[in-house]
């Protein structure tokens, strides 16, 4: 493979640099050299109530132990509304784009403060109490936005819910964390589709007798099941709520928020995030990473569902006091022109989306995307997956045509915030790299016994120290936690990715070395599919792995053995289908179901899914080392009836 180009900060940035590549390198080194002073300094971006004095307290060994700023006390609300009245009582907070092009709305903060506090007191007066959880089942609304805050005001932690997932999927989550309120809409609108919400809402609390209240957005106005007594209406119960909610104080280490996240085993973890650390870490890599300067706007095209949305649409934008723009539908309606149409109308300055969207978007042509002048475009972001460099090069030359710096930012839900990325003053871009380390990030290769690799390498990637908006635990299961993130290299946290470094030093993230795969950058576990699956009464056993896809990045290859005597006809295929769709998600949905006599497995009983891996991804010249097979016909079966694909 030939070297990838290089490409330099155009001049026009570098000549407004507010981190240039000389001061990148100068923060940096500080930040590893002296954290406690380097992070004691950040920390004053927020206003603290009673301020810390301790910064950095972190064990990565043992029980594992993390906090930050652990002394100090503030609001996270207060961060992101009240101390931004004075200032900005009338400037847009959230600029919000209806799913219907002619439907918009700007909520100033002065409105989203009144909002906020009148919620905050609904929900006070449903007996909510500073750590108990909400559960928040939203669509892509400013309510969405008012209901994290109001949590955050009151000291409740919530736990937001795609709206994608299914009613069973959102019982495991709301029981998980044992929430007594539910905050949802009737129903949510993209691409011109209802999307049942209360209808889902009022399936899943069947087996959720602990809920007692249910407060509902009108959105479409469609018509709804009503519990009386357990639900109400979000414009009537706030319309009768005072507007003055006072703050409620909270440590640095208090829970902020719970969000469900896939790993390579078991059920979905709900990974706890901390107000302190993790607010000051939103807030500085917004900044620092999308050049964030006030009065712009800026557009992250993620879902709130996902954490995405919590810290870059939410938390890091609104710490800033920056406009936000909160898009309600989806890239390709009405037509594939719609995204850039939204930027001309709204006069988007920063624009952050994932990498499957470009390549979606990329098939439709130029012409939608010249449609529009992007004349306001200066900054593009990529995020969720690893870009293709082709699908950089779109995005670079087609959308940005060469003026607009990319930074392609690597982060997971349990980091909080963006570690790996380049800086739009300061970082030369290669196409399909998420280049180098933010501040105070030490990513580290690492081989499967964990020996450290130096220079340019490739292996698995782990961090050898904490940075303040990193997890604190799995909620309820600190043992997983553990487990998970600590056990595979010890005194590490390992990310599950693995990764390569060049010899400019420069990250490349490979993609996942677990059993979590990354469809349309929604992650998922194969674990769940296939847990899914065996729940169907006439499956037997199932084995679920990734595939190549051209525009989800990942697709979702199924196989499954019947249980002795059951016909593999299309139709229980696609009875298949839908069963995983109901049982997680439509996000879910397996792309190719192949029908397996056997799986592989060594002789200990152990599925070996390299092999499935290879034989999904049409590799299957190369199954390498075969030998600890139980019964090798096995995979020649598999070979000879594997699925085509497009
Ligand atoms: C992948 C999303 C390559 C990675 C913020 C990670 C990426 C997982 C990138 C986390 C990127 C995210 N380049 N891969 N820029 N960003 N990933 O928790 O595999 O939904 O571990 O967080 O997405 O997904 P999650």
């Amino acid at each position: 493979m030939s070297s990838p180009s290089v490409i330099p900060v155009p001049p026009a940035v570098a000549a407004h640099a507010r981190i240039d590549e000389a001061r990148y390198k100068a923060m940096y080194e500080r930040s590893i050299r002296d954290p406690e002073g380097f992070w004691a300094e950040q920390g004053r971006r927020l206003n603290w109530i009673r301020p810390y004095t301790q910064v950095k307290d972190v064990d990565y060994t043992g029980d594992v132990r993390i906090r930050w700023f652990h002394d100090g006390t503030l609001n996270a609300c207060w961060n992101c509304v009240d101390r931004h009245l004075p200032a900005r009582a009338g400037q847009t907070a959230i600029l919000w784009e209806g799913d219907d092009p002619a439907e918009d709305r700007h909520v100033t903060y002065g409105e989203m403060h009144e909002a906020i506090c009148r919620l905050a007191n609904v929900l006070k007066a449903r007996g909510v109490k500073k750590g108990d959880r909400v559960t928040i089942y939203m669509p892509m609304i400013p309510e969405a936005a008012y209901a994290m805050l109001a949590c955050a005001r009151i000291g409740a932690v919530h736990s937001v819910v795609f709206g994608g997932f299914s009613p069973e999927s959102l019982i495991g989550r709301i029981q998980d964390c044992d929430s007594a309120v539910v905050i949802t809409a009737d129903e949510g609108l993209r691409g011109g589709r209802k999307v049942p919400l209360k209808a889902n809402v009022d399936a899943a609390l069947e087996h959720c007798p602990a809920v007692h209240s249910v407060i509902v957005v009108r959105r479409t106005g469609g018509k709804v099941g009503w519990a009386e007594g357990r639900d109400v209406w979000y414009h009537e119960a706030t319309a009768a709520a005072s507007r003055d909610c006072p703050v409620e104080e909270m440590s640095a280490e208090d829970p902020l928020f719970i969000l469900y996240t896939s790993g390579s085993t078991g059920k979905p973890k709900g990974v706890l995030h901390t107000t302190g650390g993790y607010l000051v870490f939103a807030s500085m890599t917004h900044e620092a990473v999308f050049d964030y300067r006030d009065g712009e706007i800026y557009w992250c095209t993620a879902d709130v569902g996902w954490v995405t949305g919590h810290s870059y649409i939410v938390y890091g934008p609104l710490a800033n006091g920056a406009t936000t723009l909160m898009f309600e539908g989806v890239p390709n309606y009405p037509d594939a022109s719609r995204f850039w149409q939204v930027v001309d109308k709204h006069k988007v300055n920063i624009f952050y989306t994932a990498p499957t969207a470009i390549r979606a978007l990329m098939r439709e042509g130029e012409a939608p995307v010249k449609k529009a002048s992007r004349q306001s475009l200066r900054l593009l972001g990529s995020v969720g997956e690893p870009i293709n460099p082709e699908a950089w090069l779109w995005y670079w030359n087609v959308v940005g045509e060469g003026r607009c710096p990319i930074v392609d930012t690597w982060w997971q839900t349990e980091t909080g915030g963006i570690l790996i990325t380049p800086l739009p003053g300061a970082t030369a871009l290669k196409p399909g790299s998420a280049t180098l380390p933010f501040f105070g990030v030490r990513p580290v290769i690492v081989d499967n016994e964990g020996n450290h690799l130096e220079g340019a390498t490739e292996g698995n990637l782990c961090l050898a120290d904490s940075w303040p908006g990193q997890m604190r635990t799995v909620y309820g299961d600190h043992k997983r936690f553990v487990e998970t993130y600590f056990s595979t290299f010890k005194g590490m946290y390992f990310t599950g990715d693995g990764a390569r470094r060049d010899e400019d030093g420069y990250y490349w993230i490979t993609g996942r070395v677990d059993d979590v795969i990354n469809v349309a950058g929604h992650r998922l576990g194969t674990a769940e599919i296939e847990s899914a699956l065996v729940a169907h009464p006439k499956v037997a056993e199932a084995a679920v792995v990734g595939y190549p896809h051209d525009i989800k990045g990942q697709g979702i290859y199924a196989y499954v053995t019947l249980v002795a005597g059951e016909a593999t006809t299309e139709e229980l295929r696609r009875e298949l289908v839908q069963w995983v769709r109901k049982e997680i998600g439509p996000i879910a949905t397996p792309d190719l179901i192949q029908w397996a006599p056997g799986l592989p497995k060594t002789r200990s009983g152990k599925i070996m899914r390299r092999i499935l891996r290879k034989i999904a991804a049409n590799e299957h010249g190369q199954l390498g080392d075969t030998s600890t097979l139980a019964d090798p016909g096995v995979v020649d079966d598999l070979v000879g009836n594997r699925m085509n694909r497009a």
